[in-house]
């Protein structure tokens, strides 16, 4: 019987999250499977990586529904269907309401580019280049009500240059979202996460890499 955890996973787009946590799943890498796939956007590039891969999708329509919470109902119904453990919302472009959020307390996790509680909703390597920081990153939070709210889990730093654009600073965060995304639904499916108020305690053997992990932006070189 497989030991397996059931991800359900919430898009609106690209799907580069969805394929990183389905490689990652493929790879043995993740205690885990994609189940479904939602998406609110019928020709979401995403969804054929799912089919692709031979996993159920489901497009929702917005329109279909008065409300905000009206479709987050239908979207736990279909969640249930699949009995899934964790909902993963990756690139899903909707603020969620408490119907979605509360059936899976503390088992939905959003990705974020940047480190919140920095330049949350949208274009936030935009303005994260806008204010002129010199280094942001990625997040993966437990979901709570608000825009890109909830208790963090894990953040990667990536550092900001002088001539990086929203492409290329995007790019590079990017490629540690798929990183740490994985890493979050590892902890999560080996039962190591326990949120504690805004906190969340990651424990077991290598959660944490402390001894160098100071970073500097820039640097000058000189003794
Ligand atoms: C990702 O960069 C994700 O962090 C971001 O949307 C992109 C989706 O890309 N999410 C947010 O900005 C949430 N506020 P993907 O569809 O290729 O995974």
């Amino acid at each position: 019987m497989s030991k397996k955890i059931k991800l359900g996973v919430l898009i609106s787009g690209r799907g580069s999250n969805l394929q990183s946590i389905i490689d990652a799943s493929k790879a043995g890498n993740i205690d885990a499977e994609v189940v479904v796939v939602i998406s609110d956007k019928k020709d979401a590039q995403g969804l054929e990586s799912a089919r692709v891969n031979n996993i159920d999708t489901i497009f929702i329509n917005p329109k279909e529904y008065k409300k905000r919470e009206e479709y987050d109902r239908k979207v736990v119904e279909e969640l249930k269907k699949y009995k899934v453990a964790l909902v993963l919302l990756a690139g899903f472009m909707r603020i969620v309401t408490s119907a979605l959020i509360e059936p899976f307390r503390d088992r939905i996790m959003n990705i974020h580019p940047a480190l919140l509680p920095s330049f949350p909703g949208i274009n936030a390597q935009r303005q994260a280049i806008e204010y002129g920081v010199k280094f942001s990153g990625c997040t993966v939070h437990f979901v709570e009500e608000g825009m890109d709210e909830g208790p963090i889990i894990i953040q990667a730093v990536v550092p900001v240059s002088d001539n990086d654009t929203a492409e290329s600073l995007s790019k590079r965060i990017l490629k540690y979202e798929h990183k740490i995304y994985p890493m979050a639904v590892q902890f999560f499916a080996e039962g190591r996460l326990k949120v504690e108020g805004r906190r969340v305690a990651v424990s077991g053997d290598g959660a944490y890499h402390l001894g160098e992990g100071i970073l500097i932006n820039p640097y000058l070189n000189r003794r």
